[in-house]
């Protein structure tokens, strides 16, 4: 896959800078920061995939707040996001993480073993919609308190109906990425082309979110910006 993100387009960069100097990076675990190095170096641009680290610590504290005992992470890369998530959570809460993708999971593992979080992660290596379909047909569905979707954004509406069955009312759907660098404000013609289809799939979501009356929803401007969903029924 082909990505190029601008950077600095949520937030100017110097705003960012000075967010992650005098915050996002201060006291950032040792284990995450050395996992976002890693994967800078092993991925290149493509460390963009993950989450940013004053996000990371934003769902560290999501989880501290909540307190969540069963939670599902959907796109996992290296696990930047996922071990933000486990260490916010409980010692007997729980995180199964799905990605089509074991390697990169692989690659992040001796840094979530490090920090003593991996007891907290099942891992499913599997493609989200098949994964979560599995779940829904089995006889004892699980009921999640929390989901993250970071995965595949053309699904975002199939994951969300998905998740209306398997994440419990009162409960939290997380998803990523639905300001798409700033690109959902954008004119069409002003959006690079390798970020068109992905632009139109968020807005086509942001709208579906924002008119179901299922969910009451907060768009956060934090990253690339992440909308909280809370089940109500
Ligand atoms: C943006 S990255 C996730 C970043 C991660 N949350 C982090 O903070 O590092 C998206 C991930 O979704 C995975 N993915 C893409 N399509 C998928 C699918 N159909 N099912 C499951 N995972 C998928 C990719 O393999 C990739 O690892």
């Amino acid at each position: 896959m082909v990505f190029t993100a601008p950077p600095g387009i949520l937030q100017s960069e110097a705003l960012e800078k000075y967010i992650f100097e005098t915050s996002a990076y201060i006291g950032e675990h040792e284990q995450l920061k050395g996992l976002r190095e890693a994967t800078a170096k092993r991925y290149g641009f493509l460390s963009e995939f993950a989450i940013s680290a004053d996000q990371g610590r934003f769902l560290s504290m999501l989880m501290k707040i909540m307190n969540p005992k069963r939670t599902l992470e959907l796109g996992v890369f290296t696990g930047y996001s996922l071990l933000s998530t486990a260490l916010g959570l409980h010692s007997e809460s729980q995180i199964t993480a799905i990605d089509i993708d074991r390697e990169a999971y692989e690659f992040g593992l001796p840094f979530i073993q490090k920090a003593g979080m991996e007891n907290k992660i099942k891992f499913i290596q599997g493609d989200g919609i098949s994964v979560l379909n599995e779940m829904l047909n089995n006889d004892t569905q699980p009921e999640f308190d929390y989901a993250f979707v970071d995965a595949d954004k053309d699904n975002y509406k199939n994951y969300h109906e998905q998740l209306m069955k398997l994440v419990k009312i009162g409960g939290i759907i997380a998803y990523d990425n639905t300001l798409w660098y700033g690109m959902v404000a954008k004119e069409e013609d002003k959006v690079p082309e390798n970020m068109r289809a992905t632009r139109i799939d968020i807005m086509e979501f942001n709208e579906l979110i924002s008119s179901d009356p299922r969910i009451e929803s907060s768009q956060v401007s934090i990253g690339d910006g992440v909308t909280l969903c809370r089940r109500l029924r």
